[in-house]
């Protein structure tokens, strides 16, 4: 058995660990969204995987500068807290994020981070290097019953796909206040069934 990193399968041989990881994109601590993301990523446990929860807020960084050094294949030149995030997205199987509804689209520290991406846009589409291929989801809600999601997807999506991975989806609308995610009977339940699913599915991958 190789140790932390793999689960024994029946048959009897090791296969690798799923990595999960988890992006809040809420600057509001325990609010809807991170509430979900939690579900999910119980959800993926429950399946076996290894879990990490990054919380943007809680991190320092900027967006992207546009200096054009990762233009050549260079790391991010840029030194703050995404240096951990890469070296997670670098690692994930499976990445979740979960974001409020800001102004009809992401929160703001949820598209810096999604910028900050565009080291990996530059491997896979002007260097062709393609990375692991992965599953992605994302977790949005907003207040307004019939909140239009669509300007918040699109960037996830196009994000996703640099990283190689689809993007399932889940959104909510109607909820304001910090917990009221907890009044819907079935959001969390929702929520943890995606995380475990994106487990089963990012195993098929490989
Ligand atoms: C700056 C700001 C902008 C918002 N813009 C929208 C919006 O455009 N549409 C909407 O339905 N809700 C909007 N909301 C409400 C939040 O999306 C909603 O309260 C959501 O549940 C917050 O998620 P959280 O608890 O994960 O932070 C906005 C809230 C804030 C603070």
């Amino acid at each position: 058995m190789a140790g932390d990193e793999s689960i024994y399968c029946r048959r009897g041989f090791s296969v690798p660990m799923t990595f999960v990881l988890g992006i809040a994109g809420s600057p509001r601590r325990g609010g809807n969204s991170e509430l979900l993301l939690d579900a999910a990523l119980a959800g993926a446990a429950g399946e076996g995987a290894e879990v990490q929860k990054v919380v943007l807020s809680e991190l320092s960084f900027s967006g992207c500068t546009s200096c054009n050094k990762c233009a050549n294949g260079h790391d991010c030149v840029l030194q703050d807290d995404m240096e951990h995030v890469y070296s997670s997205l670098d690692r994930a199987d499976v990445i979740i994020l979960a974001s409020p509804l800001y102004f009809e689209g992401l929160s703001s520290q949820m598209k810096a981070m999604i910028d900050r991406g565009q080291v990996y846009w530059v491997r896979k589409y002007v260097l062709r290097r393609q990375g692991k291929r992965r599953r992605g989801a994302m977790i949005a809600v907003g207040a307004r019953l019939n909140a239009d999601f669509t300007s918040a997807l699109r960037p996830a999506k196009v994000w996703l796909l640099t990283m190689n991975a689809d993007m399932d989806t889940l959104t909510f609308g109607g909820f304001e206040e910090k917990g009221s995610i907890l009044d819907d009977p079935d959001a969390l339940a929702n929520a943890r069934a995606l995380g475990s699913r994106l487990v089963a599915e990012g195993r098929n991958l490989h």
